[in-house]
């Protein structure tokens, strides 16, 4: 049997970079011969597709924090089942724009649901099954939603005021002060090519521990 593939997923506020940041890493972790699913939540599966129609659209501008949030982990529970789950299993690495982190800072911090309802979801849902590495972009709320603004047509989240950016920023700071091993904070308002250099430097140094281990 193969060995496990490794579980990498970018979190960021809007206007971040996060895109940027995919396609690179993307790039970098090919190139190292490894065989990648690149994946989105939510989403990632036709069911997850449906269901992010449904999160970040319109039609339901009103809906229930706790509606959202059971959305989020049932687009969740269909990713994970059809599939991150068989992709690792079979050796390829799993990149992942979003995943849980993203649940902690946007239904948690951002919206006020406690943390301890979302761990119950998350065990739930995912077992034992959490990322490897996390490479979180940060930046000032101000200057992502700048950059962010410059998008036409903003989803039900980017419609949110800056106050909820902040909790939101603030809760995936706090995730990453509890976690440096995993999430990797890169300050995403430098010079792009600054950024890239750092993200292609945490996947290399993640590449090689990982070969070592
Ligand atoms: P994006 O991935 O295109 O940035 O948009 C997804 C939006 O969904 C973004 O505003 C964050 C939000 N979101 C949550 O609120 N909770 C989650 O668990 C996930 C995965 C995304």
């Amino acid at each position: 049997m193969s060995e496990q593939g490794r579980f990498v997923t970018i979190e960021g506020i809007e206007g971040a970079g996060k895109s940027t940041c995919m396609q690179l890493a993307a790039r970098v972790i090919s190139d190292h011969g490894i065989e990648l699913v690149q994946t989105r939540e939510p989403g990632g599966t036709p069911l997850g597709e449906e269901l992010r129609d449904l999160l970040l659209g319109h039609r339901h501008t009103g809906m229930s924090e706790d509606a959202e949030l059971l959305l989020m982990f049932a687009a969740r529970a269909e990713h994970l089942h059809r599939r991150i789950e068989p992709a690792l299993e079979q050796g390829q690495w799993v990149l992942c724009d979003r995943f849980t982190d993203a649940t902690y800072a946007y239904q948690g911090a951002g919206r006020g649901i406690p943390k301890d309802r979302i761990s119950v979801l998350e065990q739930w849902v995912q077992g034992a099954r959490r990322p490897d590495l996390t490479i979180l972009m940060d930046l000032p709320v101000t200057l992502g939603l700048e950059r962010a603004g410059r998008r036409s047509d903003p989803d039900r989240f980017e419609r949110e005021d800056l106050a909820f950016f902040e909790r939101v920023r603030q809760g995936y700071r706090e995730i990453a002060a509890r976690e440096p091993q995993r999430v990797r904070v890169v300050d995403a308002s430098r010079a792009l090519a600054t950024v890239q250099d750092e993200i292609r430097g945490i996947l290399e140094a993640f590449m090689e521990q990982v070969g070592n281990d």
